[in-house]
């Protein structure tokens, strides 16, 4: 199972990804993740990322196209699929993307759009935290840990807050979203693959509507519970 998780900043891709990931056992693949890590070690990519994503605005397609394709080819064969987390952004990298893993002989059984409107967003993003060491997201209102300052799923007691979680960004990646991103909502309709959730539901009843989807994928995964 191959899936494509989309939405605006802050509908709560990363954490529904990382749900799919933990019950399904396939493996998360957050575009935005993969250029963070090359920002922090300071290569030549990581340097052209921070400017754009300082700025709020995307990272070139053909940059953030070369690093995801590279990650895919880099999963094992017995991982079962992925979750694609904020990729592709652009038309042009949805086409690519189809592309790339049809050559593969692969292909994305489902475009899940996390639909919330621009007020909530805000508030979502200004309330954020995640672990320093699995990266799982929190909230200061929606989402605290159990045992506060200890992350749920690996123990750690450090968590990071994002550089780019100011309104002046903020604002700007919404506009981006609207702009570049949306469009795809068609692209991926056309192919008669999209699914939109309401994403101001709480954050349990959002994954229960992931389950409904994936439970009818086409490749028939299987619930790790259910395993
Ligand atoms: P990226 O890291 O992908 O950021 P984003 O799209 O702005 O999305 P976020 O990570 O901010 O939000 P999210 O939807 O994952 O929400 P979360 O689950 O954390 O990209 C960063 C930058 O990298 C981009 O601006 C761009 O520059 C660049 N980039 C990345 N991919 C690119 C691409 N393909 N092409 C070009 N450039 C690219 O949830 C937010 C908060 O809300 C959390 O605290 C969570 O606990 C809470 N929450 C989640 N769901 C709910 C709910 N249902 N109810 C209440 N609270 C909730």
């Amino acid at each position: 199972m191959n899936v494509i998780v989309m939405g605006p900043p802050g509908a709560g891709k990363g954490t529904q990804s990382k749900y799919i990931e933990d019950r399904y056992r396939v493996k998360q693949l957050s575009s935005g993740d993969m250029l963070r890590n090359a920002v922090a070690s300071e290569s030549e990519i990581g340097k052209l990322a921070k400017s754009y994503m300082d700025a709020g605005q995307l990272v070139p397609d053909r940059v953030v196209m070369d690093i995801v394709f590279a990650t895919i080819d880099s999963l094992s064969d017995t991982v079962p699929g992925f979750i694609l987390d904020g990729f592709p952004r652009t038309v042009q990298q949805a086409k690519e993307l189809d592309a790339f893993l049809e050559a593969k002989q692969k292909a994305i059984d489902w475009a899940i759009v996390i639909d919330v409107s621009d007020d909530r967003l805000v508030e979502r993003i200004a309330g954020r935290f995640t672990c320093a060491k699995c990266g799982e997201g929190y909230h200061d209102k929606f989402k605290r840990p159990k045992v506060e300052g200890v992350c749920d799923r690996c123990g750690s007691t450090a968590f990071n807050r994002r550089a780019d979680d100011n309104p002046d960004t903020v604002r700007n990646r919404l506009a981006v979203y609207h702009k570049q991103t949306k469009p795809l909502v068609d692209y991926y309709r056309k192919e008669g693959r999209l699914r939109i959730i309401d994403g101001e539901l709480p954050i349990d009843q959002v994954s229960k509507h992931i389950d409904e989807i994936l439970s009818n994928a086409p490749s028939n995964l299987v619930a790790s519970e259910r395993v």
